[in-house]
């Protein structure tokens, strides 16, 4: 299958429609087979809970390419399982493990020749989707569901790519509720965010940086990405905090870090602390690790890459990171699965 023709090198963080994506229903307490299909518009009852009463959830991993020519995604388990916790707490259907790895490996190879070619630093983005779509106009959970895996090939998140973003402190409105669903993929958090965000790309951030709802005096998250600082005796210290997502890339950093005898530690971070950190980034799986080139907090900027150059365990930590991705570097943690060719019969089910 001949790769597609895009501009690999300057795809951007958007959405490009890829061949297929695959489809699921629950319908009288059980999941049908899932289906592709190229069709890429959904019908669902004007009255679905998932308009209206948010019942709604989703999921972001990547694919990508190896030296090799084989296609790999990253620890599809672990946002398996998120998924899992997710539904729990706003009481959907939750998609079982093995349905969830299956409809990602499906769908991927259905789209195989829309995975960036290796060395292009591009990846195949993936976004699994969770709808309650029975109607009501009562408050209740819905008895059926829809989920959905599409795919786009993305670029950076953030515009210039592994280089220094600028961020700012958003202490006037909160993203997530203390003990609300800050914790869990609800599309709500990313609404709720959406203002701030934007003012501070008005003002030329590239995103903010979110303090605990509760007492705006800890560091939460950035935008879509969790928060990380690297003290000046060399620790990675991340944000304990039940408001944010608890990230995937960042617990991989973490074990990465314990190896790279960076001593990680999650633990309460104060603002009043970035000040005095050596380095500091983004993580995330659209971020991957995003150097902060500098953090403005009311009327003072801590800038953490005066030459806009990524600090040095920034950059090992990414290398370390996109290696495994991409087949660079042995994988001793098994977060990567190699996606099966599937028979083109089999890929189209019925
Ligand atoms: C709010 C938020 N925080 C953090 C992350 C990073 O999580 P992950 O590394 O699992 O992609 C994401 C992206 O999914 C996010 O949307």
């Amino acid at each position: 299958m001949s790769k597609a023709q895009l501009d690999w090198a300057n795809l951007g963080f958007a959405f490009h429609r890829t061949d297929y994506n695959i489809r699921y229903t629950w319908r009288d307490g059980a999941w049908d087979e899932g289906v592709l299909t190229s069709d890429d518009i959904i019908p669902l009852p004007m009255a679905a809970t998932c308009l209206h009463y948010g019942q709604e959830c989703f999921e972001g991993l990547k694919a990508f390419e190896t030296k090799s020519g084989d296609v790999v995604v990253f620890r599809v388990e672990e946002n398996a399982r998120r998924m899992i916790h997710t539904c729990e707490r706003i009481m959907m259907e939750t998609v079982p493990e093995e349905m969830f790895v299956d409809a990602v490996l499906r769908v991927v190879d259905a789209n195989r020749r829309f995975v960036p070619p290796y060395g292009t630093g591009a990846a195949l983005y993936i976004r699994p989707l969770l709808l309650g779509t029975t109607a009501a106009v009562a408050l209740q959970p819905a008895i059926d569901y829809l989920f959905l895996v599409f795919t786009t090939p993305v670029g950076p998140y953030f515009k210039a790519g592994f280089k220094p973003v600028h961020l700012i402190v958003e202490d006037t409105a909160d993203r997530a509720a203390p003990k609300g669903v800050g914790n869990i993929k609800v599309g709500g958090n990313y609404a709720a965010g959406m203002r701030a965000s934007m003012n501070a790309k008005k003002l030329g951030f590239a995103d903010v940086l979110y303090l605990d709802p509760r007492e705006k005096r800890y560091v939460d998250e950035a935008g879509p990405a969790n928060f990380f600082g690297i003290t000046r005796d060399g620790q990675y210290v991340t944000p304990d905090s039940e408001s944010i997502l608890p990230s995937i890339t960042n617990k991989s950093l973490i074990t990465l870090a314990e190896g790279m005898e960076l001593r990680p530690e999650r633990r309460l971070i104060e603002i009043e602390e970035v000040f005095d950190f050596a380095e500091a980034g983004c993580c995330g799986t659209a971020a991957v690790i995003t150097p902060i080139g500098s953090i403005t907090y009311r009327n003072r900027k801590m800038v953490y890459c005066a030459e806009d150059e990524p600090g040095r365990i920034c950059t090992e930590l990414y290398e370390a990171l996109t290696a495994i991705q991409i087949g660079d570097a042995p994988d001793p943690f098994g977060w990567v699965r190699v996606v099966p060719e599937l028979q083109e019969a089999t890929r189209r089910s019925p």
